[in-house]
């Protein structure tokens, strides 16, 4: 039963912290930098856990690390598990549940995309303001978990309204160039053929990735205020000639991770 088990594992780390954090932050691919701006104070990797999952992509290092930025009590996931490692979708979901138990208000996720918007360039960045879930599967199938929240939760304002506002107010302030568009999530692990990112750009979408549609789901459904950061790591299958690999969206990752981290740093102060 999830619920048994994320019982042990908040219990677990309840009695290893002494602060309960207000804000939870999940870093995607190649950015796991952001931790050290933190004032680190307990980091644990996934394997040391109950019930947490090593991950198994390269530049996922998989450990939950609790600390302050500026007095502010985070719980920060670097690494996550993704639906295309053969993981079920509760298992995907675990981790952000655990930080939702542990008693954050605010659940900052972040990953690497692919960008088909106009004018996107590898590099940019992009506030999430809504996402399509492609991925064929939701995490809240089967029987409801009541404590968890309701059957059936309302995805209005899955991404918090204000949080992008002051996302906005930030990049601005930061002179960093930004998008705000759709998500579009989808399973991967290929990448996408070029029809397929036509059609997401035709159903309205300006990003594409394999990942945050789960959590963002969970934490909507326990209540959580969200907001989702993408990096575009590169342009989308068709919109560029080039093959796409994964070493180019963690080189790309990589370069953009000071200015990524100068974002989120304020932004988990200002928030
Ligand atoms: N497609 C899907 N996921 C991604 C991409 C992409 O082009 N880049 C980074 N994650």
């Amino acid at each position: 039963m999830v619920i048994e088990k994320l019982t042990e594992t908040v219990g677990f780390l309840k009695s290893r912290i002494k602060n309960k954090p207000r804000i939870g932050v999940i870093l995607g691919s190649g950015l796991g930098h952001f931790v050290q701006h933190m004032q680190i104070e307990v980091a644990l990797p996934f394997g040391d856990i109950p019930n947490f999952i090593p991950p198994t992509v390269e530049g996922h290092s998989g450990n939950l690390i609790f600390g302050k930025i500026e007095g502010i009590d985070l719980v920060v996931l670097q690494g996550r598990l993704h639906y295309y490692e053969g993981h079920s979708m509760e298992t995907v979901v675990f981790p952000a549940r655990v930080m939702a138990l542990l008693g954050i208000e605010i659940l900052v996720v972040t990953n690497s995309a692919g960008g088909y918007g106009d004018g996107m360039k590898a590099g940019d960045f992009m506030i999430i303001e809504d996402h399509i879930n492609l991925m064929g599967n939701n995490p809240l199938m089967g029987p409801n978990i009541k404590e968890l929240g309701p059957r059936f939760p309302d995805m209005t304002q899955a991404y918090d309204p204000e949080l992008i506002e002051t996302a906005e107010r930030i990049f601005r302030s930061q002179k960093t160039f930004f998008h705000k568009g759709i998500y579009v999530g989808v399973t991967g692990p290929t990448y996408e053929t070029p029809s397929e990112i036509k059609m997401f750009k035709a159903i309205g979408g300006k990003a594409v990735g394999m990942s945050t549609v789960p959590e963002v789901i969970a934490a909507n459904h326990f209540g959580l205020r969200v907001a989702a950061i993408s990096c575009i790591t590169n342009l989308a299958a068709g919109v560029s000639e080039k093959k796409l690999t994964h070493d180019e969206v963690t080189e790309t990752a990589k370069k953009v991770e000071q200015k990524f981290c100068a974002f989120l740093t304020e932004f988990v102060t200002k928030i």
